[in-house]
């Protein structure tokens, strides 16, 4: 799998068709002359932002179209543009320089969707002239990061398991030359994983736990370290706390976080970005059956910090556990990783805004200005070491849920992390939902790409000798 959707986005085109971006109450001189005026008085066009409204020709055909504004444009508007204007090959009018671009990558992003189940022709769909002067491949290549992502998770976890993870692993090391290391099933004990084991040993013999490791130019050491690292749950039943129908509902998406990590990868190898990369993804399936690990269960981690069983449905930080610390055995520069790891991510900042963890104010302050620049965003949350308590067991090192009292979910999990996290570097965590639950054109229902733009933003900025 990697994302074969048409790209949306050419250089030029003998013809194209004009999409005049018009402010609220603008003037629409210059876009069609009186008929035009007419024609959008008549379908009461204001250039409210987000209206759309298609131009005729005198023959009938598509001559252009209008499309609003609003008091400002806000070029991520432009991603339902790709689903919404006929067929055709359009060019943006009245938008210039980095909105031009912005406007583009969004419409190149909003065209995405998941059709993999769908047997239905390819009806034409709407490409856009890219800004001269536009880095087309470069955009090119982000969109198919994040359509890679959003695709993972789309799929259902009976087709994304972690043998096509690791298949999908394998095609991305092997296209840019990478080493990927896979430890698998009994081998994660032999390996010292014991914390991935035990969360991924109930499932089926052909969907056994897996720790994926890549690494590229691992033998330039004279370029940083950079580590991404990812939870692969691929499906989330809670184990033997079970979760109930309407939590289990989406838990196909629980590999977000190792969906964004490989995604990342790939388009950071694909980038030539000088640095060293280990990418570091834990996929397993939080199945049950007599084998399951259990409430109350002490495991051993990599680390070799001992961990108390509260709750078995808060598994990914056990994985993530074990992954981190292997992060750390390469001392890293800058350690990224991304999991679906909470609820409480969810009812802190919605669906759509991410929490940002991390010690390192500067690297806060990169990712949050590159979340800006990019129309990606992010929010900082506090590690706040008075909630540490909260993870402290009676009887093991720490465990893996936390004290009622504490009620930050997302902390205390981060919390967690921070625990086994790379002492070398810096080292962000972010708490990805990965997932829009609410449809509109250009923004699908299902798997959605979270501070991936941000992040690779913010590793250009940073290590980019170009820049
Ligand atoms: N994968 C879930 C978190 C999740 C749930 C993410 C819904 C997005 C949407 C995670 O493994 C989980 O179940 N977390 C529990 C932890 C609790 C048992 C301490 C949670 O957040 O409720
Ligand atoms: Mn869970
Ligand atoms: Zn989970």
């Amino acid at each position: 799998m990697s994302a074969r959707y048409p790209d949306l986005l050419v250089a030029e085109a003998a013809a194209s068709l004009p999409v005049h971006v018009v402010l609220k109450d603008g003037a629409l001189d210059g876009t069609g002359g009186a008929a035009t005026v007419a024609w959008a008085r008549a379908h009461e066009f204001t250039g409210k932002a987000g209206q759309l409204l298609v131009l005729p020709g005198p023959d009938g055909s598509v001559a252009g179209a209008l499309f609003g504004a609003g008091e400002a444009f806000d070029p991520g508007t432009a991603r339902a543009l790709a689903v919404r204007l006929p067929a055709g090959v359009w060019r943006l009018e009245g938008v210039a320089g980095a909105d031009a671009e912005s406007a583009a990558l969004a419409f190149a992003l909003g065209g995405y969707r998941f059709d993999r189940y769908r047997a239905r022709p390819d009806a034409g769909r709407p490409l856009l002239v890219a800004p001269k002067g536009m880095d087309i491949p470069a955009a090119l290549r982000i969109v198919a990061a994040c359509a890679l992502a959003r695709e993972m998770v789309d799929t259902p976890a009976a087709d994304m398991g972690p043998l096509q993870i690791e298949t999908i692993a394998r095609e991305i090391a092997g296209e840019s030359g990478a080493t990927i290391v896979v430890t698998e099933g009994e081998a994660l004990l032999e390996a010292n994983y014991p914390a991935i084991h035990a969360v991924g040993r109930a499932a089926s013999p052909a969907r056994q736990p897996r720790l994926i490791e890549i690494g590229w130019n691992l033998d330039k050491t004279d370029r940083p370290l950079v580590a991404l690292v990812g939870k692969g749950v691929v499906f989330d039943s809670g184990g033997l706390n079970i979760k109930g129908g309407a939590g289990m509902r989406n838990m196909k998406k629980d590999m977000g976080g190792a969906a964004h990590a490989l995604a990342l990868g790939r388009l950071v190898m694909q980038s030539n970005l000088p640095v060293r990369l280990v990418v570091l993804v834990a996929a397993v399936e939080n199945a049950i059956s007599a084998d399951a690990f259990r409430p109350g269960d002490i495991l051993n981690s990599r680390k070799g910090l001992t961990i108390e069983i509260g709750n078995t449905d808060a598994e990914g930080r056990l994985v993530l556990a074990d992954a981190l610390c292997r992060a750390g055995e390469h001392a890293p520069d800058l350690t990224l990783d991304f999991a679906t790891l909470t609820g409480a991510a969810r009812i802190a900042l919605g669906p759509d805004l991410p929490p940002l963890y991390t010690d390192d104010d500067a690297l806060a302050a990169a990712l949050l200005e590159a979340g800006r620049a990019v129309g990606d965003p992010l929010w900082r949350m506090p590690l706040w070491s008075g909630y540490r308590a909260a993870i402290d067991s009676d009887l093991a090192d720490v465990r893996n849920d936390s004290a009622a009292w504490a009620q930050a979910g997302s902390v205390t999990a981060a919390l967690f992390l921070q625990k086994f996290a790379p002492e070398t570097g810096v080292w962000a965590h972010m708490d990805i939902f990965a997932w829009n639950p609410r449809a509109r054109p250009g923004w699908p229902e299902g798997g959605a790409a979270q501070a991936m733009r941000a992040c690779h933003a913010m590793l250009v900025r940073r290590f980019s000798t170009a820049r």
